[in-house]
């Protein structure tokens, strides 16, 4: 259970913190709310204090809550500040450091990091003065997730929109995940390309052989890579999952697909294979298969290995890692792997125990120097580690 201020500002999109409440609370954290001025003209404290189970904070200037709890402690008795909708007026007031209202001075005051959701019309987004602001906090250490694009509420189209609520709370689990922000800003300036998911390879127009992969780990580390700062490209498999934060998100279907894209998108500095790929293809697809006479016979042929393609690429990035599921010796298969494939660095992961779609995994890490087990934990966690492990890595010596 971690503890989250909620800092609501004055948009249209206040009312999706509501959402952002919900899924925090069902995640098992305690949040807490700031509802600015601008903000009670869109959503009440009732709705945020029937939502949060907390009472709702409001102003500066109130004795009571002064008393009760004052804006300093109000500020440090959180493990994150969120600020969900983060309009254009919030965040200039932030970069300014200005503390003309409650919200404004808890951001001042707090020593926990910090992580806003921007939502404003698209030439607000777009305005000169509002991308210095984003670049300053962004240099302060704040993190500033980049709004969706998409139809805005005054009717305009673009950039602007309140990224997705699942998107906001997958960036708050991997900023709540990290072990320290020192690590923040560590690979700004890097490509990385992350493969997920599973892969689809047809046997007719309608039927098609698939695994288990939800894709939820590939995702995790897409994540957890941009937040380092680095530009990622995620080459994603037919998964029904929300793309996070800052990443350029690929989709394809089949290994073949998943191959090219992984092959257009070098070079990169880091290349993260998660995909399970599906190691073969039906070799002829052509019309629906039509149930007449014996059941069809299915020639399959090899797939491309992407991983293995990346490592005798003249473009092969400075750290490939991969990814190994395993049902039976793990560990051997593992070291293995890593020789077999040329890979830096191998995740181990035993699938035997129900790991595809759940949450938590339990990973060993396969270098040159030798096997490290990690305790079992959130798939989102292990994306932070390793990122954090990678960061680390590529760091000048
Ligand atoms: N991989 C890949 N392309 C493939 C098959 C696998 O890029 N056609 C990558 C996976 O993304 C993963 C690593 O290779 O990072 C290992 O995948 P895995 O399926 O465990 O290995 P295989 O080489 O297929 O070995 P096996 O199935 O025999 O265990």
């Amino acid at each position: 259970m971690k503890r989250i201020l909620l800092i609501v500002g004055g948009g249209i999109a206040a009312y999706k913190a509501c959402e952002v409440i919900r899924l925090l609370k069902k995640r098992g954290h305690a949040v807490r709310c700031v509802l600015t001025e601008g903000g009670s003209h869109f959503i009440t404290p009732m709705t945020l204090a029937a939502l949060s189970e907390e009472h709702v904070h409001t102003s500066l200037w109130d004795l009571k809550d002064e008393a009760e709890m004052g804006h300093i402690q109000l500020s440090r008795e959180a493990d994150l500040v969120v600020v969900v909708p983060a309009t254009a007026d919030l965040l200039a007031r932030m970069a300014g450091g200005q503390a003309n209202d409650l919200a404004t001075t808890v951001l001042l005051a707090t020593d926990k990091p910090v992580l806003a959701a921007p939502a404003m019309n698209v030439r607000m987004w777009r305005h000169a003065a509002t991308k210095r602001n984003v670049a300053r906090l962004r240099a302060d250490g704040i993190t500033v997730l980049e709004p969706d694009e998409g139809a805005m509420a005054c009717g305009e189209y673009g950039p602007g929109r309140l990224p997705e609520p699942a998107v906001i709370v997958e960036a708050i689990d991997s900023a709540l995940s990290r072990a320290s922000l020192e690590t923040i800003g560590k690979l700004a300036g890097r490509h990385a390309i992350v493969t997920a998911g599973p892969t689809h390879e047809p046997i007719d127009p309608v039927r098609y052989i698939a695994n288990r992969s939800s894709g939820r780990q590939g995702f995790a580390v897409a994540a957890a890579l941009a937040a380092l700062g680095t530009r990622v490209t995620l080459v994603a498999g037919p998964v029904d999952l929300p793309t996070p934060a800052g990443v350029d998100r690929i989709d394809v279907e089949s290994a073949c697909e998943m191959a090219a894209a992984v092959t257009a998108a070098l070079p990169a500095h880091i290349a993260v294979m998660v995909a399970a790929v599906a190691d073969w293809r039906v070799e002829a697809v052509t019309q629906k298969v039509k149930k007449v006479g014996a059941p069809p016979a299915l020639t399959l042929i090899e797939n491309p290995d992407i991983l293995a393609i990346v490592a005798k690429s003249p473009q092969r990035p400075a750290l490939l890692v991969g990814f190994a599921a395993e049902t039976e010796n793990v560990v051997a298969n593992a070291v293995a792997k890593r020789t077999r494939k040329d890979a830096d660095w191998i995740v181990a992961n035993d699938v035997s125990a129900g790991v595809f779609g759940a949450d938590a995994n339990h990973v060993r890490l396969v270098t040159a120097n030798g096997v490290e087990e990690w305790p079992a934990a959130a798939k989102s966690d292990i994306a932070v580690l390793l990122a954090d492990r990678i960061a680390a890595a590529l760091e000048p010596s």
